[in-house]
């Protein structure tokens, strides 16, 4: 399932007639679009020089989580520890932004550009414990085809 979408996002990054914000948000709607327990999908990136993520192109219901300084919340706390994070039930998590009170679980992949951790996708669902190691791996190709076009 998750392995056919792989072309598809291959498809959609590299078409340099779009610009990369064009380009990330149809990778966004396609995923959100193409899996059942993907209810937001969408990229944060490193705003500048500051410690902190700003929201980019998203599917899904709108935010006020535009800004997420470094270590807060899950994406924050990715944003520092360079490591995927997944969460199963976000009740159990102290450090938290809740988006959307429908929202059961999360997973933040971080993405890096010449081995810097430049931003993350970041994904809730509203389905309870539905991310797997596919989910994982699946995204961590996502952000390696990103990165290849920042
Ligand atoms: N839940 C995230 C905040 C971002 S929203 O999910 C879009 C967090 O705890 O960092």
């Amino acid at each position: 399932m998750l392995a056919s979408l792989k072309p598809k996002v291959a498809s959609i990054l590299s078409d340099s007639a779009e610009s990369v914000a064009n380009r990330l948000q149809a990778v966004c709607t396609l995923l959100r679009d193409s899996v059942d327990y993907y209810d937001w999908v969408g990229f944060y990136f490193k705003n500048g020089d500051k410690e902190e993520l700003k929201l980019g192109p998203y599917a899904g219901e709108p935010t006020d989580h535009t800004i997420i300084p470094f270590g807060k919340g899950i994406c924050g706390q990715v944003a520092l520890s360079n490591e995927n994070f997944v969460v199963p039930d976000v009740t159990a998590q102290d450090n938290y932004i809740a988006c959307s009170i429908t929202v059961k679980s999360e997973i933040v992949i971080p993405l890096f550009k010449n081995g810097e951790n430049i931003g993350q996708i970041d994904i809730d669902s509203n389905t309870p414990d539905p991310f797997t190691q596919e989910d994982e791996r699946f995204l961590e190709f996502v952000n390696q085809k990103v990165s290849q076009i920042l």
